[in-house]
């Protein structure tokens, strides 16, 4: 039996002045642009379900505006959401307090950024090691943990060099590192390969695939670039104007697109292409 890790239900965020208007009967059938335009309200979320099983990578891909950030940084109350739920673990996150949360971003989650967010003026070692070092851990301890973590990602023998000396696909590793470093139960990445150049990415995806089938992690992982869900996504959950308009495997959304805008996203991926996609190494 698959557990559940992360169940959202019916989350909603609007962002601008008394964000509650939206569910007066009046406006609460209309649309993202009706919204902004009648009560100067962005409904960046709107009504969105989904669950995660633990070990699954969950992509949400669309595009720029549509939501995904948002949804992200609601996930470890970055951002409050107006409404709705969020069961990690069964718990609702939604209503935890200042301690509760703290304790939870600091033992279930990381983060990986598409800016990579490194201090460039330390190494790579005490940049992985960072995670760590905010938690209090001893330096020989957190060393050890972090060049564990380098040897993961493939910088085995760069923990002395400057993160600006590393091209943008190291430092992103580094950041990876990072993230893992802490022993997350769930990584949460936000467009991480978006900064990338186009050949690197890929390489980036192909190297995540195959770390994921290492460390079973729960992730997920935003983009914009379908080829990128399909290849690194269990499941992708498509959204629209806040929305998410279709959920479900690479291949029934390659072989099913639920409407046109879907269509257009997957015209260029069919047969042979979503095999390669699918193999680790695509
Ligand atoms: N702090 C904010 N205040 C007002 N509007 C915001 C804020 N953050 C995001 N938005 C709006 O919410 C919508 C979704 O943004 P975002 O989640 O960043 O989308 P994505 O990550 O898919 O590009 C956009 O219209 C954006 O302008
Ligand atoms: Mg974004």
């Amino acid at each position: 039996m698959k557990e559940t890790h992360i169940e959202v239900k019916n989350l909603w965020k609007v962002f601008g002045k008394n964000p509650n208007q939206v569910f007066d009967e009046a406006f609460i059938n209309l649309s993202r642009s009706e919204i902004q335009s009648e009560l100067d309200l962005i409904t960046a979320l709107r009504d969105v379900s989904f669950t995660v099983n633990k070990g699954e990578t969950f992509v949400v891909m669309g595009l720029s505006g549509s939501g995904k950030s948002t949804l992200v940084r609601c996930l470890t109350r970055l951002i409050d959401p107006t409404d709705g739920h969020i069961l990690i673990d069964g718990e609702d996150i939604v209503e935890f307090d200042e301690n509760s949360l703290r304790e939870f971003r600091r033992n279930k989650v990381a983060m990986v950024f598409q800016q990579f967010g490194l201090l460039p003026h330390r190494n790579v070692l005490d940049n992985a090691a960072f995670g760590l070092e905010i938690r209090g851990i001893d330096k020989e301890s957190r060393y050890s943990t972090a060049e564990e973590m380098l040897d993961l990602v493939g910088l085995d023998g760069w923990g002395e060099s400057r993160v600006y000396e590393l091209s943008g696909g190291m430092q992103q590793r580094v950041g990876i590192a990072r993230a893992l470093a802490v022993n997350p139960e769930i990584m949460l990445m936000d467009e991480p390969f978006s900064g990338l150049d186009p050949l690197i990415r890929r390489q980036m995806r192909k190297e995540l695939t195959s770390l994921q089938q290492e460390i079973h992690k729960t992730m997920v992982f935003i983009t914009h670039d379908l080829e990128e869900a399909v290849s690194v996504g269990d499941k992708i959950a498509i959204m629209r104007d806040g929305e998410i308009i279709q959920l479900g495997t690479p291949l029934e959304i390659i072989n099913k697109p639920a409407d046109d805008f879907v269509a257009e996203f997957t015209e260029g991926i069919t047969g042979k292409r979503f095999e390669e996609l699918q193999a680790v190494g695509a």
